[in-house]
This record gives structure tokens, sequence and C-alpha cells, in this order.
């Protein structure tokens, strides 16, 4: 019997658990991260490989998350320790933490942006501004040393402030009303871009396939997107799995999670794509493709005001409901593992994450010429996260749940202790298996020799 713990927090409903799961995966990479990345990275061809992994990957490795921390009802460290005690497997445990610290940190850099674009929104600051004007609105903001850091540091405060107070309370209550209301004004933009003149240029980028674009760092582009947008690869769903103590089917968890945070990126690309090309931006303008192109819309539509505040607010909300997530998974870790109160526990992490966060920040403007493997701050702790560690850590999670845990433990949680019926078991075995960890295995190996050049 593993030792035990004090009472550990849990969510009170079951539409609670995909509330918070669609919370935490639903964020920035949906909005901000994925129409950039698809503007790198081609468009079309690299929608296509994305949604394939999605399916064939990140599906399988969410219900892995969610079997280890369903049955080890303990945060990411912990859950390893108690199914494989004394063993190595620990370590993907601790991998998990760091990871969540490396993105919080220039995660919230970009959070931090949203409130500054929620603040300009309210003053009014877009209108009758030429989309050359707004451009320069962002560029002198984001390479400006003060003000970003301010609103990261905000954004932060916001963050420790709710996982202070725990989980099922603040989390599962917020994001339950906020995340339609997002899908909501999303489809109200979609409806707005989609009728621009020249919008049908923007759907070819978004939705016709150029293979010729595809090259094996956009296959890797691709994997590393899946996992950051599914928050995949380094225990979030682990710790929320642990929290679930409603009857709540785990694969029906990981697939309405998946469809919805699909959606979500996909309607972020019909949003900004058409303004692209309607007013002549670049769809690789990279970070700040989001923050120069929606104004741009919103001053063409009517209630513009209204909807860019509501846009930058809910994308706040976005973010903050994963950033909790991140930080969650790194004070779990720190109350369970060194017996820490929650409160030490969430200051600690906050303050910490904070200071390298404004490093990131920083590598926008003062700090831009300090490079690291050619890259700022802000884009190596990007790239080594999202598309190194977190890939690397779902490897390590689907193997533990694929040849370290008993297959009648695996069934056990996935069919509820054998109350419903699993009639993919063998399939399901079979990829966690072989299928994703050779996946991610060749696209590491397929890519490594571009990513060394
Ligand atoms: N999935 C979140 C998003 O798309 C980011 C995230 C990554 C959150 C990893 C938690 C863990 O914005």
């Amino acid at each position: 019997m593993p030792e035990q713990i004090g009472k550990r927090d849990s969510f009170a409903s079951k539409f609670g658990v995909i509330a918070a799961a669609a919370g935490s995966a639903v964020g920035l990479g949906n909005i901000w991260r994925f129409p950039y990345i698809t503007g790198e990275n081609g468009g079309g061809a690299f929608i296509l490989i994305y949604l394939f992994f999605v399916v064939v990957i990140g599906i399988p490795a969410m219900m892995a998350e969610l079997i280890i921390g369903h049955r080890a009802k303990r945060n990411a460290i912990g859950s390893f320790r108690v199914l494989k005690p004394n063993s190595p497997w620990v370590i993907v445990g601790y991998m998990g933490v760091l990871t969540g610290f490396l993105i919080l940190a220039f995660y919230s850099t970009i959070a931090g942006w949203t409130l500054h674009y929620t603040y300009l929104s309210i003053i009014d600051a877009f209108s009758n501004k030429t989309p050359e004007q707004l451009s320069n609105i962002f560029e002198k903001f984001h390479t400006s040393a003060l003000l970003p850091v301010f609103w990261q540091v905000i954004f932060m405060i916001f963050t420790a402030g709710i996982v202070i107070a725990g989980v099922s309370k603040g989390i599962e209550r917020y994001t339950k009303i906020l995340m339609p209301l997002l899908f909501v004004i999303l489809i109200i933009l979609d409806l707005r871009a989609v009728t621009l003149p020249g919008a049908k240029e923007g759907l070819n980028f978004l939705f016709k396939p150029d293979f010729s674009k595809v090259t094996s760092v956009t296959i890797l582009e691709a994997l590393g997107q899946a996992f950051f947008s599914l928050s995949l690869g380094m225990g979030v769903l682990i710790t929320y799995g642990s929290y679930i103590e409603k009857d709540n089917k785990l694969i029906n968890v990981a697939s309405e999670v998946a469809l919805f945070d699909t959606l979500v990126a996909i309607m972020a690309g019909i949003a900004i794509f058409p303004a692209v090309f309607a007013f002549h931006f670049t769809p690789n303008a990279g970070p700040g493709l989001v923050f120069k192109t929606l104004p741009a819309i919103f001053q063409q539509m009517p209630a513009g005001y209204i909807f860019a505040i509501l846009f930058f607010l809910l994308l706040f909300v976005a973010a903050l409901t994963s950033s909790i997530s991140l930080l969650e998974v790194v004070v779990a870790a720190m109350t369970e593992e060194l017996k820490m109160n929650r409160k030490n526990a969430t200051l600690i992490g906050s303050i910490t994450i904070t200071i390298l966060g404004i490093f990131a920040t920083l590598s926008f403007g003062k700090l831009s010429g300090f490079l690291i493997f050619k890259k700022t701050i802000f884009d190596l702790l990007d790239f080594v996260s999202s598309n190194i560690l977190l890939p690397l850590g779902g490897l390590f999670i689907v193997l533990f749940v694929g040849w370290v845990m008993k297959k009648d433990d695996v069934l056990d949680e996935l069919s509820n202790k054998r109350k419903y019926g699993v009639p993919y078991f063998g399939t399901y075995m079979f990829l966690v298996r072989y299928v994703v960890p050779v996946a991610i295995a060749f696209i590491f190996l397929y890519s490594v020799g571009i990513i060394a050049k």
C-alpha cells in the first residue's frame, strides 16, 4: 500500500472534468500558436499532418496520461513512484514538472500581451488605424522593456491567485461558462472573416494542401503543436486525471477534449487567414500574427469595439485556464512530494517561473541579440519544450502504459472497473505499445539531422 496522503481535492461534476481539461487544452496554443505555426509551415498541408497526429498519437497519449493519474491518484512525479516504485520511471515525472516550468515561463509572456491588448481595446486604441499602424503598435509594444513585463507579472498574479485557492471551486466554475462563450465569439469572428473581400485566398491557404512546403521540420512542428495544444507530455492530464472521482469515461474525456481543441484551432485559423490576405499581411508573421491581424478585422465589423474587448478578454481567460493547469502540475508535485503547503508551493513556483519568464519577454526587445543555438530565449524555451520535451515525455508515458502497467489495470481504468465495455481495447494496446512510440521516435530521428544543421 502506498503511503497515505492528506485528503486530495477533486472535480465536483462530470462536465467540470471536461471543462477543466478543455480549459487546459484550449489556450494560446490554439488561437495564437496554431495560426502562426500554420502560416510558417505552408498552410493546408501542415493542417492535414496535424490532424493525423491528433487522432493517431494525441488521443491515445491523452488517454495514457489520464489512465496513469486516475490509477495512481497522485501528482505527475508521485504517480510514477506509486505505480512503479523504486524505478527510473519517476524521471519522466520530474521531466514533466520541469517542462511545465519552462512552458509557463514563455506562455506568460504572450498571456501578458493579451492583457495589454484587452486594455488597448477598452481605451479604443485601434479605431481609425490602418493595418500598418496597427502593426506598428504591436512592434513598439512587444519590443519595449517595461510594459510587457508589467502585464506578465499581473498575469502570473492571477494564475497564482487561482491555484492557491485550489482545484474544484475556481477553475471548474469559470471554465464551464467561459469556454462556451469563447466558442460563440469565435463563430461570430469567423462569419466576419469569411465575408471579407478577398477572404478566398486566405481560406485556400488554410485548406488547400501544398505538400511542396512540407519538410522534416514541418513534421516535427506538427507533432510538437499537437502535444502543446492538447496539453500532453508533461503530466497535466496525469494531475487532472488524479482529481477525477466521478464516473467519467476516460476515452470520452480524451476524445471530446481533442475534438473541441482541434475545432477551436481551425476556427482561429478561419478568423485570421482571410484577414491576413485581405489586409496584405504576410501569413508567416510569427508570434505577432494574431495581435496585428485581428484588430484590423474588428475595425471592419459593426460593434467591433465590443468584440475586440470580448475577444482579448476571452483570449486572456483561455490563457489563464491553461496556465493554471501548468502551474498546478508544479504545485501538486511540490505539495505532495516535498510536503509543502499549497500556499508556499504556489508562491515559490510562480515567482521562480516569473523570473525566468521576464527573460523570455525581454528577448523580443533588449535581449533580442542574446542568442543560444541561434535562437532567442523565448524561441529556445518554446522550441525545446514544445518540440522536444513534450513529445519525449509523451513517448515515455505511452511506453509506460503499454509495457509497464499491467494490461488488466489499464483495462480497469478504461472500463471504469469493468462497468462498461471497451470495444477497441486491443487496438488501443497496439497503438500505445507500437504505433505511437515508433511514430514519435521516427519523427525525432528524421528531424534531428535537419535541426543539427
Ligand atoms: N494546451 C495549452 C494551449 O494550447 C498550452 C499547454 C501546454 C498547457 C502544455 C498545458 C500544458 O494553450
